[in-house]
């Protein structure tokens, strides 16, 4: 055999046509097996599958398929409990675990890539990768959904300003804050399962990039595998990465959501909210100041949606000029794809685990939604209600905030007599809407704030979440 050649390396699966050896810094730039060993499981699963196929139309023998795939459930075990010898002169997981075969098993691990191509074989595991890490993120997301429902429930009373610029616009409440958190989520879990649609496609039987010769069953390896069907084109089977853009684009959205979060908790930790507090095992220290109690956490979560972005636009760079079919630069989906998976599940996660043990400062929130005149528009609506036309309200109420904040009062401590100067119009029932509670349990409607809706829309956000 050509292979006891020493100017060969006899290593290689592909070694045939060449007549030396790879250059050893080639061989580690090439490789991939530092990485993509983590598709092992999917790696093994899509082989068993192929075997399998290739046995049920006669290619290989009932013995054979038995023998491979016995073979391969072995490596599987040696994989899983660290005893198997990864090599990076064989460059990637699918080509250490088919040599590990024919050690293993013989001549026969030799026939398991009869009509297929690591082309397809990649791609066929990386989305069987993306699937079910899919499915780990999406009840991830509704871990914190549900989290969100409880505080929602418990908080609907809680009485919080709501800000728009950042200023004080109406009084909330804090469950109803906590309910606009849920709807960015629930739109996230959607985007996730839309993806899967895409992503849950079997590329296997496409091989390199024409299909193959052999009389295959593509319909049967995507039974196999749980795909919903086989993809419909052979080129595009093996270099479409669509799903992997389109799966970064929805963490880039979902990492965006919890950055958001994040800046709201960042806020309303600090000295001037002082509006929740999180658990201490959820914060860090400083070294060298020694009150200082740190959302850390948040922080970090907001900061880690930078690479997630950073790694939708590699992808997008990644593919923008690869001409069809399958090119080499494909191997670099892996990284940034295998690291917007991890970002995601432990960002949820994180996520999922602290905000259980988040406690509202109910009387602070209150102070605040009283101050900067939170309940104006309900004087206006008041006037309204007794025939002003809204612009003239908005007038008057102008000029009554403008003599509150002269004397430095709130409205509800403005006389009556102080009131009616400015707007004749006003009777004492005026102190009712200018309440706190007046104000939320004035927007009683579909998506407004008020405690019953807020409870409604949980109960509510309960039946979808049971529907999912
Ligand atoms: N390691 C490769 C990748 O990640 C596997 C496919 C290699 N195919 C090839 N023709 N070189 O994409």
């Amino acid at each position: 055999m050509s292979n006891d050649d020493e100017s060969r390396d006899g290593n290689k699966l592909w070694g045939g046509r060449f007549s030396e050896a790879t250059d050893a810094f080639v061989e580690r730039f090439t490789a991939s097996v530092d990485f993509d060993r983590r598709l092992y499981r999917q790696d093994i699963a899509g082989s068993i599958a192929h075997a399998r196929m290739l046995a049920q139309v006669g290619v290989l023998s009932p013995e054979e398929e038995a023998q491979i795939a016995a073979g391969l459930e072995a490596i599987a075990g040696e994989i899983e409990n660290d005893t198997f010898q990864w090599s990076v002169e064989l460059e990637d997981v699918h080509m250490n675990i088919e040599a590990a075969l024919t050690r293993r098993i013989g001549a026969v691990g030799k026939k398991l890539h009869t009509g297929r191509s690591r082309n397809d074989q990649v791609a066929t595991d990386i989305r069987l990768y993306v699937r079910d890490e899919i499915d780990a993120i999406a009840l991830l997301i509704e871990q914190l959904q549900l989290t969100l429902l409880d505080i929602a429930e418990r908080e609907a009373a809680t009485i919080m300003p709501g800000f728009t610029h950042l200023q004080v616009a109406q009084p909330i409440s804090f469950g109803h804050h906590m309910m606009a958190w849920f709807e960015m989520l629930e739109r996230d879990y959607q985007r996730f399962q839309d993806c899967r649609k895409r992503v849950n496609l079997s590329p296997l039987g496409a091989a390199a990039l024409a299909g193959t010769s052999f009389p295959i069953d593509r319909h049967y390896t995507a039974d196999l595998l749980g795909f919903d069907s086989p993809t419909r084109n052979s080129l595009d089977s093996v270099s479409d990465r669509d799903f992997a853009i389109e799966l970064a684009a929805c963490g880039s959205l979902l990492m965006t959501h919890l950055s958001r979060f994040s800046e709201e908790l960042v806020l309303w930790t600090s000295e001037q909210f002082q509006f929740v507090e999180l658990p201490d095992r959820f914060c860090t220290g400083s070294s060298i100041m020694p009150q200082k109690k740190n959302p850390d956490v948040p922080e970090l979560v907001r900061g880690k949606s930078g690479r997630v972005n950073g790694h939708l636009v590699s992808l997008l760079t990644l593919m923008k000029s690869q001409p069809l079919a399958y090119n080499k630069d494909n191997q670099e989906d892996k990284e940034p794809l295998f690291d917007v998976l991890d970002t995601l599940k432990d960002c949820l996660f994180a996520y999922a685990q602290m905000m259980p043990a988040v406690t509202c400062r109910s009387q602070v929130m209150r102070e605040a939604a009283n101050r900067g005149y939170s309940t104006a528009t309900d004087l206006a609506d008041y006037l309204v209600k007794r025939g002003l036309p809204f612009r003239d309200a908005h007038e008057a109420v102008g000029r009554i905030v403008a003599m509150a904040v002269e004397s430095g009062q709130n409205l509800d401590q403005l006389y009556l007599e102080q009131l009616t100067a400015i707007c004749p119009q006003i009777e004492t029932d005026v102190y009712q809407v200018l309440t706190l509670e007046g104000s939320l349990n004035a927007r009683d409607h579909l998506g407004g704030t008020a405690p019953a809706q807020v409870r409604a829309a949980v109960t509510q956000a309960r039946d979808l979440l049971a529907s999912h």
